[in-house]
């Protein structure tokens, strides 16, 4: 041990390129505490095509990645394990997070500590601190809308989840019908802020369906057929109905659910989860339950390495170590 190193100095290089954003953490072992951060998104060059494009994803994680990594030389010396996201996600975006997880393996000789991103989401919500289970998670993402009741790392069953499209994609798709740009969340949730969603109505997806599933292709049609009739003033009104229709139909099929299973905490994670309306809907539902609800600080709700860091403590504790020739990338695996 180098001198003046403090026990308790050891880290873990967690790198995440699922989809389109390249990121690296480190976080130290002992106190669970994120020691570098940092995150390059591809948004604006993704922003002309309405959505992710795989290939060029891939060619960005290529130059952005090396480029982080370059600024975490300093803590070399202290790592212990490198995590990456090897699932689920883009396959040709996955691969250029393991190829670098794979030689830093072997150039610090380190295992590599493999995790799946859906339980990276999770653990954003104990980024510096103790997780707190059991717990009932919604997961909206661009690529998830699940409910997963979570009773420890190595314990997480989804009980429901989306039969077409997820929440989040389906603001992608809304977004792109508009030609606002990408992500769509954010670009709707701000346009429905100035509309008055009563001046559309839009059916619920799913809502005399006893099934605890989601849906949002058919909602997807009803607004495009908006977008081809209305002017475009109207707009703010189609996203503000289109946000309120999405949303309605969460808290439909989580009431729907609360009735055999009530929770004793709740959390919203993924990407969408930054929403502010799902939030304050979500939030005035529970209190019927008295459950808390857990969020994720806002910064780390989309894609980061800081959640992948902390998810990979708990792999580590239980010595889920994997050798460099042995990171299998499942594009398509969920939790
Ligand atoms: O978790 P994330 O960064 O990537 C995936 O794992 O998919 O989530 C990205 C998704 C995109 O679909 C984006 O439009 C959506 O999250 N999103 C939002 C908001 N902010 C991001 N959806 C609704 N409202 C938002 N404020
Ligand atoms: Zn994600």
């Amino acid at each position: 041990m180098a001198v003046g190193k403090r026990v308790g100095d050891a880290m873990i290089l967690s790198i995440e390129s699922s989809c389109d954003d390249s990121s690296i953490a480190i976080t130290e072992i002992a106190t669970k505490k994120l020691i570098y951060h940092k995150k390059i998104s591809q948004e604006l060059e993704h922003s002309q095509y309405g959505g992710v494009v795989p290939e060029l994803a891939s060619r960005l994680h290529a130059v952005a990645l090396p480029a982080i990594l370059s600024e975490c030389e300093p803590w070399f010396n202290e790592l212990k394990a490198i995590a990456v996201t090897n699932e689920p996600g883009l396959g040709v975006t996955l691969i250029e997070g393991v190829v670098m997880a794979k030689a830093l393996s072997v150039a610090l000789n380190i295992p590599i500590l493999p995790i799946n991103h859906l339980k990276g989401h999770i653990y954003s919500l104990f980024i510096e601190k103790e997780s707190q289970f059991p717990l009932t998670v919604l997961l909206v993402s661009g690529g998830h809308t699940q409910l997963i009741e979570v009773r420890s790392y190595s314990d997480m069953e989804t009980v429901a989840t989306t039969m077409d499209d997820s929440y989040g994609e389906s603001f992608d798709k809304v977004a792109k019908m508009m030609k606002l740009g990408y992500p769509g969340g954010p670009l709707i949730e701000r346009l429905a802020h100035s509309g008055d969603a009563s001046k559309l109505s839009f059916t619920v997806p799913l809502w005399q369906s006893p099934l605890i599933a989601f849906s949002y292709s058919g909602l997807k049609n009803q607004v495009r057929l908006a977008v081809e009739t209305v002017s475009y003033e109207e707009y703010p009104d189609i996203a503000a109905a289109f946000q309120k229709t999405a949303t309605d139909h969460l808290i439909q099929k989580l009431k729907k659910y609360f009735k055999t299973k009530p929770p004793l905490r709740f959390a919203i994670v993924g990407g969408a989860s930054a929403n502010l309306y799902l939030r304050s809907q979500v939030q005035q539902m529970l209190t019927v339950y008295k459950a808390p609800l857990l969020l994720a600080p806002l910064e780390y709700c989309s894609d980061n390495a800081a959640m992948i860091g902390r998810c990979s403590l708990e792999a580590y504790s239980l010595n889920l170590y994997v050798n460099h020739t042995d990171v299998a990338i499942n594009p398509r695996c969920k939790l």
